[in-house]
């Protein structure tokens, strides 16, 4: 049996996708090894989730680096160290650059809280709330150089009931982000088998 395959989680903020594929990886739900964080705000509440978890972090400050190609080559570096074989990024809030894509091409994908190609960028969930669509929704894709723009692997609908709040929809969608998640991911390692 092949071993499993090694995932490093890109994440900028909070980390309750990090929570939920951690907690799959526990329960036996998702067959793969969490082996890096990376992220790129030394503040951000997901570098404590993963040191409490014992995953290496790999922290940086991208005003450190004069471009975005050199901080790329850092982080490359780090995941050749760790082998990682998939790129998971999980409110990660940049864009992905050239040196990132050459190395793992077709092996980045990226969640966004959203119905794409509806509500790109930031706030997608404000977004949509705003304008008042009865149906958003959770995305899935691989990661190219636009912003949310690769192919699609999974979607989810979530309904805007009436008087939904915002808030309210923030949570029917994180509910849905942390099933769907794992579940794709797993999907994408298996596949072929
Ligand atoms: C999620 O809504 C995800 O879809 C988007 O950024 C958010 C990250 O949330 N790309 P968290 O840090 O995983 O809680």
């Amino acid at each position: 049996m092949r071993s499993k395959q090694k995932l490093a989680i890109f994440a900028s903020g909070t980390g309750s996708n990090y929570d939920a594929i951690h907690e799959a990886i526990q329960t036996g739900e998702l067959e793969a090894e969490l082996v890096l964080l990376v992220c790129d705000r030394p503040q951000a509440l997901v570098i404590k989730k993963a040191a409490d978890n014992g995953l290496p972090v790999f922290v940086f400050n991208p005003r450190d680096y004069s471009t975005k190609a050199d901080f790329e080559a850092e982080i490359v570096k780090q995941l050749k160290k760790a082998a990682v074989e998939w790129i998971i990024l999980a409110g990660y809030m940049r864009l992905i650059g050239t040196v990132l894509l050459e190395c793992f091409e077709g092996r980045i994908i990226n969640i966004h809280p959203s119905l794409l190609p509806a509500f790109p960028g930031l706030d997608a969930i404000g977004q949509a709330f705003d304008a008042g669509v009865k149906v958003s929704g959770v995305t899935i894709h691989y990661v190219d150089a636009g912003m949310d723009t690769g192919q699609i692997i999974a979607q989810q609908a979530v309904a805007i009931k009436p008087n939904m709040t915002r808030p309210a929809l923030q949570s029917a969608i994180q509910l849905v982000e942390h099933e769907l998640y794992p579940r794709t991911i797993q999907q994408l390692l298996t596949q072929g088998e």
